[in-house]
């Protein structure tokens, strides 16, 4: 099937899921969102992401998106029970999210459970990783916040000696507790991975959701009988007035994929609820019974 897979994040780190969605699904077509005005999502209350979130995703699917991946751990713990609501079980579109892909990667690997995660305050707060992690039999996880890599990917600060500062800094506690896995669980981090498995050591495996969440993606479509076969075609979009350092960034993160970045206006695309779209739905099918014909 033609239809694009939506993709979307706070900004620019959703693009390394993006990246690993590419490489393993090569004609599926992406839209992708950075919600690069309201960036960083890590630090703004669950409430606030849960409605910025779902008006990225109203934008997608209006657009006809037939998979939506939350490439955005903060807004994974914080909107995708309501999601997979609003769009999977309500429209029939499938939701993908980040968390439960990097659990299943540092957990299969680990090899005394010691693991440590790194994301954003918001993700760390919400409690998301260690619960996942329980589930999986992991009762006990060191989660720590790094607010400021989010800042310094968004800059295209990747390295230097701001960034080792920060990284000591942060990962200091994890190191004390000899974690074996480190799961970077934002997606900006990964665009980090050279300070941050320097400062940890070359005996720590750090773990991204990346890859077991394009895994996910094309589990979930071949299930589905969804897969494409044509050309693929990208769409980037951000929602900065200013698309230039976007794009800029996003071909050096993500590669020659990224053409032109549209802006994507944030604030006028009302969707109808799910309830207002059965109501519709039922108003249709009353219609058609009354009338004899198809509304
Ligand atoms: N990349 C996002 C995440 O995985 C969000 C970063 C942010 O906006 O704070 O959590």
């Amino acid at each position: 099937m033609q239809r694009p897979i939506g993709i979307f994040d706070s900004g620019l780190g959703g693009l390394t899921v993006a990246r690993a969605v590419i490489d393993l699904l090569p004609h599926e077509s992406v839209t992708y969102i950075g919600d690069t005005l309201h960036t960083p999502y890590g630090p703004r209350d669950q409430d606030e992401v849960r409605s910025l979130s779902i008006e990225v995703m109203d934008a997608l699917v209006a657009q006809g998106v037939k998979m939506l991946v939350i490439a955005c751990n903060t807004a994974s713990a914080a909107t995708f029970d309501i999601a997979k609501r609003r769009y999977q079980d309500t429209l029939g579109i499938p939701v993908i999210e980040v968390i439960t892909p990097a659990v299943r990667a540092a957990t299969v690997g680990s090899t005394r459970n010691s693991i440590g995660v790194v994301a954003t305050a918001g993700t760390v707060g919400s409690g998301a990783y260690q619960r996942a992690f329980a589930h999986a039999g992991v009762p006990d996880v060191m989660a720590v916040a790094a607010p400021r890599f989010v800042e310094f990917v968004e800059a295209g600060e990747t390295t230097g000696d701001r960034v080792l500062d920060a990284a000591r800094g942060y990962l200091q506690p994890l190191i004390d507790a000899n974690v074996d896995t480190l799961v970077l669980g934002c997606t900006h981090y990964p665009l980090l991975a050279g300070a941050i498995g320097y400062v940890m050591g070359p005996e720590v495996r750090l773990v991204s959701s990346a890859q077991e969440t394009a895994a996910d993606v094309y589990r979930t479509l071949a299930d589905q009988d969804l897969l494409a076969t044509g050309t693929a075609e990208y769409r980037f979009e951000s929602t900065s007035i200013e698309q230039g350092p976007f794009r800029k960034l996003a071909r050096r993160f993500l590669g020659p994929e990224v053409g032109h970045v549209e802006h994507h206006v944030t604030g006028v695309i009302t969707l109808p609820s799910p309830e207002e779209l059965t109501a519709a739905a039922k108003d249709i099918a009353a219609k058609n019974d009354e009338s004899g014909r198809i509304a």
